[in-house]
């Protein structure tokens, strides 16, 4: 479909119901397709990778090209889907001339997802690899534009718009959403490279490892922080948060950042550790709620299930501090990337994930709570297993802990599957409306 259509089309605005019914369409979409990348190409082949490295007791014998394929299905696959459609929904909310861009959404839908597929594709078959890992990144930078567009025509008119200041909550999702252009673009070129010169579909493993600081600090921490200031105080019952505080977080993190690219690794994990612990002082994670938390539906844990997420965030940090200066084999780093992808990202998804999704896929209400209680505790269980024998197994500190990693992948995966389950179900429901239930 040409541009002008596209515009065309989209010039006969969707507004209302219509806009609330085809917005819902399209999280359902993406929150589908990102649990599947989160079952199959995510944590399945983080824990079939896991069981690998445990029976060779050596990291160094497993493809890095599956290990990288593991790290950009979770990434990009699962939770980017979860925010790319968590964003389209939002402008809904906004209060723009423009109808909801239901064309837009629906090509970033086919964009995004064929490109990580195609990217997943080309690393774990080596089928073609030189054209889909480049394919792969190029589609995904198309299905991110499209949205970019979408966000920006959808700004509210000038009139409208409040003289204030950007808040800072707003100021942490841009700041994010910036980010992940240019982690997108990057990605492309240096896969562009690696399809012209390399002989594997992998990337070298130092640029791998500062691409997996820039998208996971970069986006998802302060997409995360973002989106934790506009809304725990409503749902979580949290004081408002510190937006002098965040804006400083935020800045520390691009520091830190720069820093891992330079690299001063050293000073790198001083500015993350200190955006962590202001982070948690900004958004008062840690301070007794002002007012009680909404939990229709879901589970009572979920204001605590926030702050073991925010304790996982500063576990990575401290164990990336240990790693600049005790790690050898690369047991230290990882438990530290794990609390911080696990722990705190994919622990913020499992509670924050149940209380907002159901609703905006069509009003539902949470199949159950008590899986929530589940995954997330399962989560929490696995997470500190794995966190605590990687380092004890990889740096040979304790040859028992190779058999005790596995199981860690095990209750992850148990985990994992629980938190899909809840969902899938949650989606088979119909909406609240039409079941006489209220949310
Ligand atoms: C749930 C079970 C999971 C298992 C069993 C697992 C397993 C692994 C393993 C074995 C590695 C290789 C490096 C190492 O040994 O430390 C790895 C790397 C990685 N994982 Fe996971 N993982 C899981 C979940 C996740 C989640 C939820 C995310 C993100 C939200 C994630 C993101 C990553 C990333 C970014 C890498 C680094 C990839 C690279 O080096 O390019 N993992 N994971």
């Amino acid at each position: 479909m040409k541009a002008a259509e596209i515009s065309q089309r989209e010039t006969a605005p969707i507004t209302g119901a219509t806009a609330e019914s085809a917005s819902q369409r399209l999280v359902i979409a993406f929150t589908v397709s990102g649990l599947l990348f989160l079952l199959l190409p995510g944590t399945f082949l983080g824990v079939w990778n896991l069981i690998g490295i445990a029976r060779e007791q050596t990291l160094v014998t497993i493809a890095p090209a599956w290990i990288q394929a593991h790290g950009q299905a979770q990434i990009f696959g699962w939770v980017g889907s979860f925010i790319l459609g968590i964003g389209y929904y939002s402008l809904t909310k906004m209060k723009s001339q423009r109808g909801f861009p239901v064309v837009s959404g629906w090509l970033t839908w086919w964009a995004w997802t064929g490109g990580v597929l195609l990217r997943w594709l080309g690393g774990i078959t080596g089928w073609h690899w030189r054209v889909l890992l480049p394919l792969g990144a190029l589609l995904q930078l198309i299905g991110f534009l499209i949205f970019w567009r979408a966000v920006r025509r959808h700004r509210p008119a000038a009139s409208e718009v409040e003289s204030a200041a950007m808040p800072a909550w707003m100021m942490a999702v841009v700041f994010g959403t910036a980010m992940l252009f240019v982690v997108l673009a990057a990605q492309l070129v240096v896969l562009g490279r690696v399809a012209l010169t390399a002989s594997v579909p992998a990337l070298p493993h130092v640029l791998d490892q500062q691409l997996v600081v820039l998208v996971v600090w970069g986006v998802l921490v302060p997409t995360i922080w973002g989106f934790n200031a506009r809304w725990l105080p409503i749902f979580a019952g949290f004081d408002q948060a510190n937006g002098r505080e965040l804006r400083i977080a935020c800045v520390l993190v691009a520091a830190g950042i720069l820093a891992t690219f330079l690299p001063w690794l050293g000073i790198s994990a001083c500015l993350l550790l200190t955006a962590a612990v202001l982070s948690i002082d900004a958004l008062r994670v840690w301070d007794a709620a002002v007012q009680p938390a909404r939990l229709q539906g879901i589970s009572a844990g979920f204001p605590h299930f926030i702050r073991w997420a925010y304790a996982w965030l500063v576990i990575s940090c401290l164990l990336n501090a240990l790693a600049v200066v005790q790690d050898r084999s690369g047991g230290i780093w990882g438990a530290s990337r794990h609390a911080l992808t696990v722990g705190f990202v994919a622990g913020m998804v499992f509670a924050i994930g149940p209380r907002i999704l159901p609703a905006f896929c069509g009003m539902r209400v949470l199949w159950s709570s008590r899986l929530m209680t589940a995954s997330v505790v399962l989560l929490e269980v696995g997470c500190a297993l794995r966190v605590t024998m990687e380092p004890l197994a990889y740096e040979h500190l304790w040859s028992s802990a190779w058999r005790l990693l596995p199981l860690s992948a095990f209750i992850e995966l148990a985990a994992v599957s629980v938190f899909a389950l809840n969902l899938f179900a949650t989606l088979l429901q119909p909406p609240a409306h039409l079941s006489k239930q209220t949310v």
